[in-house]
């Protein structure tokens, strides 16, 4: 769908659905569009405030027909909440809520109306910005499997009508990479194992590169083998499927080697002979969301020109208990020279990052930064809506947080004390790849430090929030793009600051 901008007023609006917003207050309508299309429908929303339906109240969306007295067929009114509390966060989640309901009514246009209370002191590039995210993932469906009885409904096209018409594209801009880079990590991640393997994962990676202007390397497992990458090649022993290990560059300016981001692709979870039982074991498609994220991500780095040098690693492979796969209590030796007791072969998103870790150094890339799927115990300890993040640098991984807080996407950091390295200590090896019982998310985290080694680097585990099992403002069933906007953010964010520091 495309998202355009427009300075028309919100009542001259033709489209089939005008969206408005209202804050909770004794008189939501005060000013703004909510005022001009009140008037235009001689105070039918007014009304509505009357008889305590229309409150403006968070998630609230409200229909009201026109019935041919104004230029739209249908207004959406909907609810941000207290005034003092309104964000881009909040914007970016109810025009998603909002623009679903209208697409379930009927086909149609949408309208987004900005101009004037209650979003006037909000800036409207980033307006715009979360306005057109809001729209491309609360409107994503994965539906190329399927065959429905009657043509789903859709919005053929959306526009913002605010006042700056330069600002306004701008951010509409903006929010279309953004939204469309997330949406291409939920097609990756909601893809079927058989269909997206590492081979397919590669060539989706290709063709996007293609498309960007990316460099793109394919290392092959003979070329992984070269390297010393036994860690890696160990979990890759067990399928038929080749691994492959995924490298895209982005050339965004200097001399240095520039920033890694690293995404765990493991296509398909089933444990290995460690194997998960049945029920565990559905939603593992989408292990390789670690490795989504970091591709569509520097797709959209490349597509904002990020003044950045960035490269992306992911490391693809199926997780399977082949007659050739590793066993427990199998010794494996990384990239590093460091060897790995393997104790559980369903702890394999560590082995396969300790190599990529170990090739980000190689490549001389500074910082690290990695996402995966990793732990149930991250998602335990955190839930569902906020990830898991640890750093051995608390100033790098304060970062992060902050560019998630801007993106609307929740991380919390957890610690990195030495007691828990105890944990990870092989009485034949140097680490084990299991730290028992407790703090499963830490221990973890403790195993890739010993790769990343001195290198300042950010572990993220997204194992509670790479899917969503409801839709919710602009998260929708299924895979959710988690963390794609904080990782451009993030690196956007450190450019910027740079080049003001020099
Ligand atoms: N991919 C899983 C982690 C996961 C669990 C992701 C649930 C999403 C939802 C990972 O490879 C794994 O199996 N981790 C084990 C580690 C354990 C064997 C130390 C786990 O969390 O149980
Ligand atoms: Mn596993
Ligand atoms: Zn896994």
């Amino acid at each position: 769908m495309e998202v355009g901008a427009a300075t028309t007023a919100a009542a001259d609006s033709t489209a089939a659905n005008l969206l408005i917003f209202v804050p909770r207050a004794d008189d939501p309508l005060a000013g703004g569009p909510a005022h001009a299309i009140d008037a235009l429908l001689d105070g039918a929303l007014s009304l509505l405030v009357a008889a305590g339906e229309l409150t403006g109240k968070r998630g609230q969306v409200t229909v009201v027909h026109t019935l041919g007295r104004a230029p739209m067929t249908r207004v959406l009114v909907a609810g941000l909440g207290d005034p003092g509390a309104i964000d881009l966060e909040r914007v970016r989640n109810a025009t998603a809520t909002a623009a679903r309901r209208a697409r379930a009514l009927a086909d149609g246009t949408l309208d987004v109306a900005i101009a004037g209370p209650p979003l006037d002191a909000l800036d409207e590039t980033d307006l715009a910005q979360a306005i057109t995210e809001g729209l491309l993932l609360g409107l994503y469906r994965f539906d190329r499997h399927l065959h429905p009885k009657e043509a789903p409904k859709s919005i053929s096209g959306a526009r913002i009508l605010g006042h700056d018409a330069a600002a306004l594209a701008e951010g509409v801009r903006r929010g279309a990479i953004l939204g469309e880079a997330t949406n291409f990590c939920r097609d990756l991640a909601n893809e079927p194992s058989n269909l997206l393997t590492p081979t397919e994962m590669a060539a989706r990676a290709e063709t996007m590169a293609r498309d960007t202007g990316l460099e793109i390397q394919v290392l092959e497992e003979s070329d992984a083998a070269e390297l010393g990458m036994g860690s890696f090649l160990g979990v890759a022993k067990g399928s038929h499927q080749p691994a492959k290990m995924i490298i895209l560059r982005h050339r965004g300016g200097g001399d240095e080697p520039g920033l890694a981001l690293i995404g765990k692709g493991i296509t398909f979870d089933t444990g290995g002979i460690s194997l998960k039982p049945s029920a565990s074991m559905v939603s593992m498609k989408q292990d390789m969301s670690g490795g989504a994220a970091v591709i569509a991500a520097i797709g959209a780095l490349a597509r904002l020109n990020a003044p950045a040098n960035v490269t992306a690693i992911v490391p693809a492979t199926e997780n399977m208990p082949g007659g050739s796969a590793i066993k427990p209590s199998d010794v494996l030796t990384a990239m590093n020279g460091k060897t790995i007791e393997v104790l559980n072969t369903d702890a394999e998103g560590r082995l396969v990052l300790a190599d990529a870790l170990c090739y980000a150094n190689h490549l001389g890339l500074t910082p690290l930064i990695d996402v995966a799927t990793l732990t149930g115990a991250v998602a335990v300890a955190l839930g569902t809506t906020t990830t898991g993040l640890m750093t051995n640098d608390d100033a790098l991984g304060a970062e992060v947080i902050a560019a998630g807080a801007v993106s609307g996407e929740k991380i919390w950091q957890l610690p990195m004390f030495d007691d828990y390295d105890d944990l990870i200590k092989s009485p034949i090896a140097d680490v084990k790849n299991t730290g028992g019982r407790y703090a499963g998310a830490i221990t973890a985290a403790k195993f890739l430090e010993v790769f990343a080694g001195d290198t300042p680097w950010v572990h993220l585990d997204m194992a509670g929030t790479d899917d969503a099992d409801k839709d919710s403002g602009a998260t929708v069933r299924g895979a959710t793009g988690v963390p794609v906007r904080t990782l451009v953010r993030w690196v956007l964010d450190r450019a910027a600051k740079q080049k003001e520091s020099s």
